[in-house]
């Protein structure tokens, strides 16, 4: 007998029940299901002058103590003056005590050529952590 690899849209799919199951099983291993953010991308902002000017997008990873930052910007013209500062403070306040305090760290990622954002996490006291690495299809 073969296996037959096949794809389809998650939520039309027949393996769903199983991605549930296997999610629940991941789950119980660790944090529980009502801090996974994972599906409903959350966001802290900067206004300025009733204009948004910043934005962190992140989630908290399913099962993981991990709240992982997707998108981070500062409008240019208001750069270097602290505002990204000012949401990661908000960032964690809100984590620990909206979501949970079993989250433990906020991870975020930048491509190796990004030297400023490297110089930024730096900065504000991030430490290199993985090696991602890519293969072109
Ligand atoms: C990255 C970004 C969000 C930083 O926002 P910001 O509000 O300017 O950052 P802050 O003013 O809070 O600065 C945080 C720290 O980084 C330093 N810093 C800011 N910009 C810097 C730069 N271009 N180079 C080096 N250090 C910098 C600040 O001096 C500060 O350090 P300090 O606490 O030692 O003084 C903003 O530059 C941006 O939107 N960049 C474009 C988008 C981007 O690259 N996003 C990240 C993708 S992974």
């Amino acid at each position: 007998m073969k296996y037959i690899i096949k794809e389809d849209k998650l939520a039309d799919s027949s393996a769903f029940l199983l991605v549930l199951k296997a999610r629940y099983e991941l789950l119980k291993k660790g944090l529980s299901d009502k801090y996974c953010l994972e599906d409903f991308y959350n966001v802290i902002y900067a206004e300025y002058d009733k204009e948004v000017v910043g934005v962190i997008v992140f989630s908290i990873m399913c099962g993981r103590p991990v709240c992982w930052i997707t998108i981070m910007w500062v409008e240019p013209e208001h750069r270097k003056k602290g505002v990204l500062k000012k949401m990661l403070i908000k960032l964690k306040k809100y984590v620990k005590e909206d979501i949970t305090d079993e989250i433990k760290f906020l991870d975020l990622g930048t491509h190796f050529s990004n030297t400023d954002m490297q110089e930024i996490s730096e900065k504000l006291g991030f430490s290199k952590q993985w090696i991602n690495y890519r293969k072109t299809l």
